[in-house]
């Protein structure tokens, strides 16, 4: 049994021990052996995503990368690395400010403003650098100060050269009218003996991240920003006394750590006018009559696209946009990183629902495809896989469509299309209907054109989607699943594969070197059975008079293998097994009739259906969803 007690108590304690409690004087030792602890908030988010570590893609040893990216480096950092997928460039983007900015380059007085779609995953970002510095190693603070500042402000600018010398480490900011107020009349000026506290950052508990909603455009008083003067206390004290202030706008929660604001641009341009100060000079005003305020924080906003063009065109507007690092976040154009999307989703759900091999892959695939833009060089669904990474040569050419020159056709591609919110919805929406507990390709393209029909965007676009669902995705599933099924099925029947490779090359050889074969169980001598190889032979397309010459090099090649010491099975030459795969693919076909027809089935047919059921089952699929999708593949594949 857990004591949860004990287990409380035992954090507790271990928190008390971590947690510094001191004066200023006790932290300058602390600096003085570690002068990292005071630096700048975007130089400790810097720290805090380049600490899990980074990794560089060498894109010369995987074929796939390469084919991708090119010669350009990757570079992936752990810290994002299992929740956010196929925008590389975006976080590259995003670390790449957060670097600019800790070296105090004109960054670190810019705003981060990511722009991008719906549910590209904006919000999420933001959530992943405001848990990276709920995670992080506590501040030291001025204990008691309403916006948590930097105990070395305390220090007087007379001393701070000298301070700033010994300690090694650059002094900003001057201290806030609150701990001014206290320093003069609660210490006499004594800063030493000021006391100093370590402290965590905390999304809830609204301490150095502060978010600022869109504001009502009829109520934007600055108070959400900058605090406001508790007018309750103006009986007892003057107006421009920092008593009465209370220090608790964003601005004031989110120092030394992150200012959200979620779509910016939603405000009123006045309202957005403490974010130019804020950067810029690094300082807020104070609410009343006070003086401006020390601002150390990364300022982070965030809007869609159409709310970027409104608010660039208009020219008043200059003075903010100069003031903005502007990242891109478009949707991800990966299929195996789209993937990857809804399996985290679903993970983190609690759906416990079967999920049939294909059934993310095919809602990947749709979403992606309305993401593309169309190329006069490829259909959509070539490009969706050269932008996957595969190995594609152009039909009836050999020329390779270049990656590159795609991108560069459409450099918006990825900024509109169909939402990963969209897909997930679907995919809920597929498995609280399903009878099963168990979705599939079939069903989950159902549920996905149901809710396209739904969709009120343009005409053409929905034909469009509907056309992706119904026909392109549909005939590429189907090519999957025939794949999946004649592997299943080849490979229960590795035997009969083996079976017709064997026969194919006695009598192949007996046909080339003009003799006879016995028969296993009469010990007759028999004729080569030229019907028979044939049968394999036109699965090729090996016109009559190519026949010789095909059994000429089968037996060669196999004599060969055996001379020199190899095994030969069905998969030993590659055309020869092509030709058996397809001929049992043939078989399939017509395995494909028993399969729907149960009470007929004899003996031999149940066995070999049973098998193939297995292998199916061994690659992912549950009784459930192995017969939806047998009776699928009967009634759909394979039809004359
Ligand atoms: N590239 C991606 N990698 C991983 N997860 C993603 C990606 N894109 C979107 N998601 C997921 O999709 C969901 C929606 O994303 P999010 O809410 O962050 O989007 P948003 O850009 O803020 O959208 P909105 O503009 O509607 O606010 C989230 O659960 C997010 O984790
Ligand atoms: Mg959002």
């Amino acid at each position: 049994m857990i004591d949860f007690s004990e287990l409380i108590k035992k954090s507790r304690e271990e928190r008390i021990k971590e947690q510094f409690k001191g004066t200023f004087l006790d932290y300058l030792e602390i600096l003085k052996h570690e002068p990292s602890v005071c630096i700048l908030a975007h130089k400790r988010m810097y720290d805090i995503i380049v600490r899990k570590g980074v990794e560089v893609i060498n894109t010369t040893e995987n074929p796939r990368l390469r084919r991708i990216y090119g010669n350009t480096v990757i570079k992936q950092y752990n810290f994002f690395k299992s929740d956010f997928f196929g925008i590389n460039k975006t976080l590259m983007e995003i670390v790449k400010y957060f670097h600019s900015a800790s070296m105090e380059g004109e960054e670190c007085r810019q705003v981060l403003y990511l722009v991008g779609p719906v549910g590209a995953g904006k919000s999420s970002l933001m959530e992943a650098l405001k848990k990276g510095l709920e995670e992080s190693e506590a501040i030291y603070i001025i204990k008691g100060c309403p916006v948590r500042e930097e105990p070395l402000h305390l220090v007087p600018r007379h001393l701070r050269n000298q301070f700033e010398e010994m300690l090694n480490v650059r002094i900003e900011g001057d201290l806030c009218p609150v701990c001014r107020y206290r320093l003069k009349n609660d210490y006499q000026g004594e800063f030493e003996k000021f006391p100093v506290q370590t402290i965590d950052f905390s999304i809830r508990g609204r301490k150095g991240i502060g978010v600022v909603p869109p504001v009502d455009p009829n109520n934007q008083d600055t108070s959400v920003l900058i605090g406001s003067v508790d007018i309750s206390k103006l009986d007892l004290y003057p107006e421009d006394d920092p008593r009465v202030m209370s220090l608790n706008g964003a601005f004031n929660v989110g120092n030394r750590g992150i200012v959200e604001f979620i779509e910016v641009f939603k405000n009123e341009v006045e309202y957005l006018h403490a974010m130019i100060t804020a950067t810029q000079e690094k300082s807020i005003p104070s609410p009343g009559k006070g003086s401006m305020i020390y601002f150390d924080g990364i300022i982070l906003a965030h809007s869609n696209e159409a709310e970027w063009n409104k608010f660039k065109a208009d020219h008043t507007n200059e003075a903010i946009l100069d003031r903005i690092v502007k990242v891109e976040v478009p949707y991800c154009l990966e299929l195996d990183e789209e993937i990857k999307i809804y399996n985290k989703l679903l993970n983190k759900s609690k759906f416990t629902a079967h999920i049939a091999p294909h059934t993310i892959e095919i809602a990947s695939m749709f979403a992606i495809l309305t993401r593309l833009i169309a190329s006069p060089k490829v259909d959509p669904l070539t490009k969706l896989k050269i932008y996957n990474g595969e190995e594609i040569v152009e039909k009836g050419s050999t020329k390779k469509v270049d990656i590159m020159e795609l991108r560069e056709e459409s450099p918006r591609e990825g900024m509109m299309g169909i939402s990963t919110r969209f897909i997930m919805k679907s995919l809920d929406t597929s498995i609280s209907e399903s009878d099963h507990n168990c979705i599939n390709p079939i069903g989950v393209l159902e549920t996905l054109i149901k809710s396209v029909k739904d969709l009120s965007i343009r005409e053409d676009d929905k034909k469009k989607y509907l056309n992706f669902l119904q026909d392109t995705i549909k005939k590429e599933y189907h090519k999957i699943l025939e794949r999946e099924v004649t592997k299943a099925f080849i490979h229960g029947y590795r035997e009969q594969a083996e079976d017709l490779f064997n026969n194919y090359l006695d009598h192949a050889e007996a046909y080339v070197n003009k003799t006879k074969i016995k028969d296993k169980n009469t010990g007759e001598d028999l004729e080569p059975d030229e019907e028979f190889l044939r049968s394999i032979e036109e699965q090729l397309n090996i016109p009559d008079s190519a026949a010789r010459g095909f059994r000429q090099d089968v037996t060669t090649y196999m004599f060969y293998v055996m001379r020199s010491g190899g095994k030969i099975d069905y998969s030993s030459y590659e055309p020869l097994k092509e030709a058996i795969e397809k001929k049992l693919t043939f078989s399939v076909k017509e395995l494909s009739r028993v399969i729907t027809r149960t009470k007929v089935r004899d003996k031999d047919q149940n066995e070999k259906y049973n098998a193939m059921v297995e292998e199916m089952k061994r690659s992912g699929y549950c009784d459930h969803c192995c017969n939806v999708i047998l009776k699928y593949a009967a009634n759909n594949l394979w039809k004359d």
